[in-house]
């Protein structure tokens, strides 16, 4: 019997870690930069709060969700996005009663039963962000600016944005409604999910994966024509505030999309969607939007929201593509190599009291022959290797050799402030 891991997940191999720690940094300074503080919630939460939040119409949780109910009977599902979970914590935790806005962000796995290809998991990770307390279109802006500084940041150009609003809960009736009208008299052309997805949930079919279904989204009634007063003027704003960011960032091209209405029932006023301009399949790197219904539905005080969330396996293919390196954060400082019982001992106290110093230091297998755990030392890979043998022990020096670059040797006595000094002097 052999095992693999599941369907849909990857291990992140050593070589792989340099990327998601570089990713992971880049997205919490960025995140700090704009005042948001990191928030982790559980990676399980009670069924019915991805039931309620997400809505029971979605794809999530049709047929998506990990749920089970667990030893003692509760039902629970490892969570498949974060926001209703940040939600549950900001009533929880009685954020309502800190200074608003409140500002959050999160790095996280998330756990969807989709059928998996390049660039889609069943595990999968997300950076997000969500501001709770604040209504402003400004707020909207915010956030679209900190995931383009984001991509920025980690050098991912040649983007689109997608934006659109579907308005406020009030004007989604009207619109809903005129939508089903549009697609019942075209009916014979949808293919058979959508002609289901007609009767419970019209909006999905405007962004449905199906070929006939997107030639009709084309000329579907749009939400923007369906929007109050008072939305559309929140919705011009967004773009006049949208516009002005240009001056910062000159390359922030957006289109408005009205056939972007996203995958979740709790979305509202404005949505977006980051893609590469060369895009195919699976490749929105970044979605997100208002949702001012959202803490309501899961029974917490009216609290207006708007967040987004990131991929990050898409964005490390992104990073892969561009041949991004990041090979050489993986050495470590020091490989003790050792001849003979004594020595071996020796070696073994060392690493120990190079690591407590602050340094990285491994003690080659011992039993091995010298030019064999040099050969270790170059493949950890190690920048230094140190020599010492009975005559080392008895001279009270050792030899310190740098493995990479020019191989040059010198003695060093066997302190361990010697040999810090000595490797920190050459490593800056
Ligand atoms: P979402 O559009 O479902 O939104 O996911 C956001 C991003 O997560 C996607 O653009 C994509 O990069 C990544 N993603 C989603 N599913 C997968 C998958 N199966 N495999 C790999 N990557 C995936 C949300 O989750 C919302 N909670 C975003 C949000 C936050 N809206 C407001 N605040």
């Amino acid at each position: 019997m052999s095992f693999k891991s599941p369907r849909g997940t990857t291990d992140i191999l050593p070589e792989h870690q340099p990327y998601w720690d570089y990713i992971k940094r880049v997205a919490a300074d960025v995140s700090r930069r704009f005042g948001y503080r990191r928030i982790d919630t559980p990676y399980f939460e009670d069924t019915a709060l991805f039931k309620r939040g997400v809505g029971e119409e979605t794809d999530i949780v049709q047929k998506e969700m990990y749920s089970f109910e667990d030893i003692g009977g509760d039902h629970v599902t490892l969570r498949p996005e974060g926001t209703a979970p940040v939600c549950r914590a900001y009533i929880e935790h009685g954020m309502s009663s800190w200074p608003q806005p409140v500002r959050l962000f999160y790095v996280g796995p998330m756990f969807r039963y989709e059928r998996p290809q390049a660039g889609r998991f069943r595990q999968f990770h997300q950076f997000g962000v969500e501001v709770f307390g604040d209504p402003s279109p400004q707020v909207d802006v915010e956030v679209i600016e900190l995931a383009w500084l984001f991509l920025r940041e980690l050098g991912l150009c040649d983007l689109t944005l997608r934006v659109n609003s579907i308005g406020a809960g009030e004007d989604r009736p009207r619109h809903v409604q005129a939508l089903r009208d549009y697609y019942s008299g075209h009916a014979a052309r949808l293919p058979k999910v959508d002609r289901d997805r007609l009767e419970r949930s019209p909006l999905r079919l405007l962004d449905s994966k199906e070929p006939e279904s997107q030639a009709l989204a084309d000329s579907a009634p749009r939400s923007l024509d369906f929007l109050s007063p008072d939305s559309t003027a929140r919705w011009q704003e967004t773009l006049r505030l949208l516009e002005g960011m240009k001056s910062v960032y000159p390359d922030l091209n957006y289109l408005v999309d009205h056939r972007l209405v996203r995958g979740f029932d709790y979305y509202t006023h404005m949505v977006f969607e980051i893609e590469p301009k060369d895009a195919a399949g699976q490749s929105t790197l970044i979605g997100g939007g208002r949702y001012d219904g959202l803490m309501e539905v899961l029974g917490g005080p009216p609290t207006p929201g708007v967040g987004f969330a990131a991929g990050l396996e898409r964005f490390i293919l992104n990073l892969q593509k561009q041949g991004v390196d990041f090979d050489s954060q993986s050495h470590i400082d020091i490989a003790v190599v050792h001849m003979g019982e004594a020595a071996g001992r020796r070696a073994t106290e060392l690493g120990a009291a190079l690591r407590l110093k602050g340094l990285s230091a491994v003690v080659a297998p011992p039993g091995r022959s010298m030019k064999s755990q040099m050969r270790f030392a170059s493949s950890v890979p190690a920048r230094y290797a140190l020599i010492i043998g009975d005559r080392e022990l008895e001279s009270g020096a050792g030899a310190l050799k740098q493995l990479s670059e020019n191989g040059e040797q010198r003695e060093v006595p066997l302190t361990v402030e010697a040999i810090a000094t000595a490797v920190k002097s050459t490593l800056t």
